[in-house]
């Protein structure tokens, strides 16, 4: 299942069940001060769990574009080296605002996985927060889930918080068991760190506010948040462990491969740099729609940094000339047709995102004299004066 039918399958089902469909807000937080990013699903309907806003339906749903690079949920450093961390991701969810709570998000979210996308049960796992003993009884005694399949854990792994501050709760997550030939064990186990059974939705409970002293204030309403990747999911429909060799990330790949005159596949350290390319024109070009420019600080900092370490990756794989702006035409082709807002700011985007390298490049340029400079004038064996060091990092 191609990832614009998983999109479209997850939007009609619950549509079905009576919510109504929220098209994906911005990457930049409306009037919210303490996000850097949109970094899940629920970030616009904040105020709405908090009881400070109403609107005219209890029930939504949502593939919410999202941001983690930067504040409390920041993937940056991993990505390209690993199969599942994006800056850029979409994310599917279905909200209650005090309308239903535990049994019939359970119920949902079971029949969806189980009857719309055929998963076999036997596949799924589930992990509910360690005093939750109404989430445990509902999964074992109403939907039947074998109790060997179904663990409790803490605070860390099954207590949902968007940020410092803000609506969280007690959740229970689902995991898929991508099969034995890869090392990993069920969720809770000591080995639940391996890469066998990967969580693909998350059901947040939501009941309480944190405030900055970090007491928990109970909601007006208990209310449902849930969180379900669609690269993961659509890793988990088109048969394949890594969310990169997904239709997501494929053509995108392929056309950096194509730009840079190499090969996906061929060895690891240009595979990584390939991925990095195609998860950071997603964030960029994003971005850049959602109004935010390159700059010294904040979020146009994030993207700075997000430009650059694409820029890098693009020298490793031999790019010496200004590059990364070509990536854009083959991620409109690909997304464009769910968010005509990139569509519309393509020129926009190419014209920043070639800007910015121009100028890092020519920063890097001089930076490499500069450490060239410092290596030649040194004795055998010497460090480099840490003040170079310094001006390096700082400057250049
Ligand atoms: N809001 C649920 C999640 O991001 O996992």
């Amino acid at each position: 299942m191609q990832a614009q039918a998983i999109r479209q399958a997850f939007l009609e089902y619950f549509v079905e069940q009576g919510h109504q469909i929220v098209p994906s807000s911005p990457l930049i937080p409306r009037n919210d001060p303490t996000l850097l990013f949109t970094n899940a699903g629920m970030v616009p309907f904040k105020d709405v769990f908090l009881g400070l806003e109403t609107r005219p339906y209890r029930r939504a749903v949502s593939s919410q574009r999202c941001m983690r690079a930067g504040g409390k949920h920041n993937d940056l450093e991993n990505v390209g080296y690993t199969a599942r961390h994006h800056t850029f991701f979409e994310m599917l969810g279905n909200f209650s605002f005090g309308d239903y709570f535990k049994r019939e998000v359970i119920g949902f979210a079971w029949r969806f996985l189980t009857e719309r996308l055929s998963l076999p049960p036997e596949k799924l796992w589930i992990t509910v927060y360690e005093e939750d003993d109404e989430a445990a009884d509902i999964w074992i005694d109403e939907i039947g889930i074998d109790p060997a399949r179904l663990s409790r854990c803490g605070e860390k792994d099954n207590f949902w918080s968007m940020g410092d501050t803000g609506p969280c709760g007690p959740c229970s997550e689902i995991f898929y068991d991508h099969g034995p030939h890869i090392p990993g064990g069920p969720p809770g186990s000591p080995e639940a760190d391996g890469d066998r059974y990967i969580e693909i939705w998350n059901l947040v409970f939501m009941q309480f506010d944190r405030d900055s002293s970090g007491t928990l204030t109970p909601l007006p309403k208990p209310s449902v948040d849930t969180g379900m990747g669609l690269e993961r999911l659509a890793a988990v429909l088109q048969g394949v462990h890594n969310n990169y060799d997904t239709d997501l990330f494929k053509p995108l790949i392929a056309a950096a491969a194509t730009l840079c005159g190499n090969t996906y596949g061929s060895d690891t350290a240009t595979d990584t740099s390939l991925r990095v390319l195609a998860d950071h024109i997603r964030a960029c070009s994003f971005l850049i729609t959602d109004g935010v420019l390159p700059a010294n600080e904040g979020r146009g900092y994030v993207l700075r940094r997000i430009i650059r370490r694409a820029v890098r990756h693009g020298r490793k794989l031999g790019m010496e000339t200004v590059f990364f702006h070509q990536l854009v035409a083959p991620l409109v082709a690909e997304m464009g047709s769910a968010f005509p807002e990139l569509t519309l700011a393509q020129r926009e985007v190419e014209r920043a995102l070639e800007r910015e390298e121009t100028r890092f490049r020519e920063t890097l340029e001089r930076g490499l004299s500069l450490l060239e400079e410092a290596i030649a004038g040194l004795a055998a064996g010497a460090a480099i004066p840490g003040e170079i060091i310094f001006r390096l990092a700082d400057t250049f």
